[in-house]
């Protein structure tokens, strides 16, 4: 610390314009830190509002392929893709169907908009019947068993052209399953962005109406982290990384902060962090009561975020913040 003192030193000159504060601001946040979440619906309307999560909406294939082209055109450079199948079963069937609609729409995106990176979603939970993120045998969500079908459709969605499988289940060794899975399939090459350290947290309430996956029995505490562990979020993303991991996922965000900030400290990985449904939910809601101006939320939330040391920030905010990113500054 410098020795100057008030009245030679005032920390108010530094703020008394925007040119000023924009100048001397610590952190950017740009529309390429930012990944646009899209749930992709096999059959239904083009597009169907979701209740919890006022702007967002559940999109047909051509309806992604316009958003993702619009994203882009707004500066995004990335999307993650969620699919709501036509049928769902126990074990989660049509997860890696060739003919799915995260593969068809993945294919869409790559011959459409050529220059967004896609993203994939790697759970079980979108896909079965039960709603849990892996296979169930007697009550009980199995590990090992799961495995091989997280593997399956890893590979299927690099073979329809995935640039990036993002696993979210939380079963051990997944990462390794999956890492062997591809380079035995041709896909060395394809990235693993891992959910990592990812807690089992009230906060994703309105994605489970989203893709309708609320466990039909029990909860994820089994395989989801507890959110009073920081240390432990730690293990789970340096065993990731031995296995194979190329970069990683905090989520939920703002109760994760220190986590964020421990995990860039420690491994020094790209890491993005997932402003989940349940933080998005909140703001929007207060603004639609009137109780907060809602594009401020969300532009201080996720600018913490990035300040706290997140490289990238999945956020369905994203297009809305673009757009507030690029004109000029209060
Ligand atoms: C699991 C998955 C979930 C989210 C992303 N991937 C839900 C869960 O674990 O229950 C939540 C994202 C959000 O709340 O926005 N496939």
């Amino acid at each position: 610390m410098s020795g100057t003192a008030f009245p030679r030193l005032r920390m108010r000159r530094l703020r008394r314009s925007a040119a000023l504060r924009d100048l001397v601001a610590e952190t950017r946040l740009t529309p390429g830190n930012l990944i646009y979440p899209l749930f992709i619906e096999d059959s239904g309307p083009p597009r169907q509002p979701i209740e919890s999560m006022p702007g967002v909406d559940r999109l047909s294939i051509e309806e992604a392929v316009s958003e993702a082209s619009a994203a882009v055109g707004e500066g995004i450079r990335a999307v993650l893709l969620f699919g709501i199948p036509r049928a769902k079963d126990g074990r989660g069937s049509r997860a890696d169907h060739p003919d799915g609609v995260i593969q068809r729409a993945v294919k869409a995106l790559r011959s459409d908009v050529p220059d967004v990176v896609v993203i994939t979603d790697v759970c079980l939970c979108e896909y079965t019947d039960h709603g849990h993120c892996g296979v169930v045998e007697d009550g009980e969500v199995v590990n090992d068993a799961s495995l091989e079908r997280l593997a399956l459709q890893a590979v299927s969605h690099a073979e329809a052209g995935a640039h990036v499988v993002a696993p979210s289940d939380m079963m051990d060794g997944r990462v390794a399953a999956i890492r062997d899975a591809l380079d035995a399939a041709g896909g060395a090459e394809t990235p693993i962005l891992s959910y990592a350290a990812k807690y089992a947290s009230a906060f994703y309430g309105p994605f489970r109406e989203a893709v309708d996956s609320t466990p039909a029995f029990g909860d994820r505490r089994s395989y989801q982290m507890d959110p009073r562990n920081g240390d432990e979020a730690l293990r789970e993303v340096e065993l990731d990384l031995a296995e194979g991991a190329d970069f990683v996922v905090v989520k939920p965000a703002l109760p994760s902060l220190d986590v964020i900030r421990r995990v860039k400290d420690t491994f020094r990985v790209p890491t993005a962090a997932y402003q989940v449904s349940g933080e998005y939910a909140m703001i929007e809601a207060a603004g639609e009561r009137g109780w907060i101006d809602v594009e401020a939320a969300h532009l201080e939330a996720v600018g913490a975020i990035r300040r706290v040391g997140a490289d990238l920030i999945i956020t369905y905010a994203a297009r809305r913040l673009a757009r507030a990113l690029s004109k000029p500054g209060p």
